[in-house]
């Protein structure tokens, strides 16, 4: 579970402070889906980076899974994320000229599993996300939304608990955003795993069963939703 209380991020640029999140106050359950939404440098980054033990606030308190991590070393943070987290992104961050099945297995190896080991759980991730067929191309021979799905494994191969995703269809038409999507429905519904996502498109952000928007680094809405458009629906433009 996360729980967060008065989140502060503030940036010193030369003379002027810059007030990224301005005292946020949240709580995550364990297996809920949420979207986070609002405009260009509301912090919606700044949150996450925070939530994924990337950074850590100014001020203000920050526990997950009942573990004060606000004031926590590098290091600490660093074992945290490797634990609980996965982190999908808007471009991808996959090596080039290095296969899917490469690309996923590389957390695995820093976190120190053997051969056999790091095969398998790479094999079975890049599986759940439908792309065993495509286990040896490269990313310039896939397509953006295949490319998503390999981030995806490769964020799922160490089973993390939370997946944090930073505009993960924002590089997608709107077809294959959706698809994107309904694999984060899939992956919250059978393995109950917390999803966190930010998106500027109320589409896609009604795809999860909350919406939290941010305004000049404060929450200005956090609402459930009670109808969260499902697989197969087809998109209606408003
Ligand atoms: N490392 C940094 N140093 C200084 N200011 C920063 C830094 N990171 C973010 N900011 C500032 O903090 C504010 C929030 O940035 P953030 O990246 O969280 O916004 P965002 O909501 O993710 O925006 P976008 O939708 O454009 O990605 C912005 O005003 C930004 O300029
Ligand atoms: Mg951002």
């Amino acid at each position: 579970m996360i729980q967060t209380q008065d989140l502060m991020k503030v940036y010193q640029m030369g003379d002027n402070e810059v007030r990224a999140l301005d005292g946020a106050s949240f709580n995550i359950e364990n297996g809920e889906m949420v979207a986070i939404m609002g405009p260009s440098g509301s912090g919606k980054s700044t949150l996450m980076s925070i939530v994924g033990c990337l950074d850590v606030p100014t001020s203000g308190s920050y526990a997950l899974d009942g573990l004060s991590v606000e004031n926590m070393s590098e290091t600490e943070l660093a074992e945290v994320r490797g634990r609980k987290i996965g982190f999908v992104f808007q471009q991808f961050n996959l090596l080039a000229r290095t296969s899917a099945l490469e690309n996923v297995m590389l957390p695995l190896t820093y976190a120190g599993y053997s051969g056999k080991d790091r095969l398998d759980r790479a094999m079975k991730a890049l599986d759940r996300v439908g792309l065993s067929q495509r286990t040896h191309h490269a990313p310039n021979e896939l397509s953006g939304g295949q490319q998503q799905r390999v981030a995806i494994a490769r964020a799922l191969v160490n089973e993390p608990s939370i997946i944090l995703a930073d505009e993960p269809t924002g590089a997608l038409d709107s077809k294959t955003g959706v698809e994107i999507m309904e694999l984060f429905q899939s992956l919250h519904k059978d393995n109950g795993q917390t999803v966190i996502l930010v998106t500027h498109d109320s589409y896609v952000a009604r795809h999860s069963d909350r919406i939290i928007r941010l305004s000049d680094g404060r929450i200005i809405s956090d609402e459930a939703n009670a109808n969260p458009i499902k697989a197969g629906t087809p998109r209606v433009e408003e």
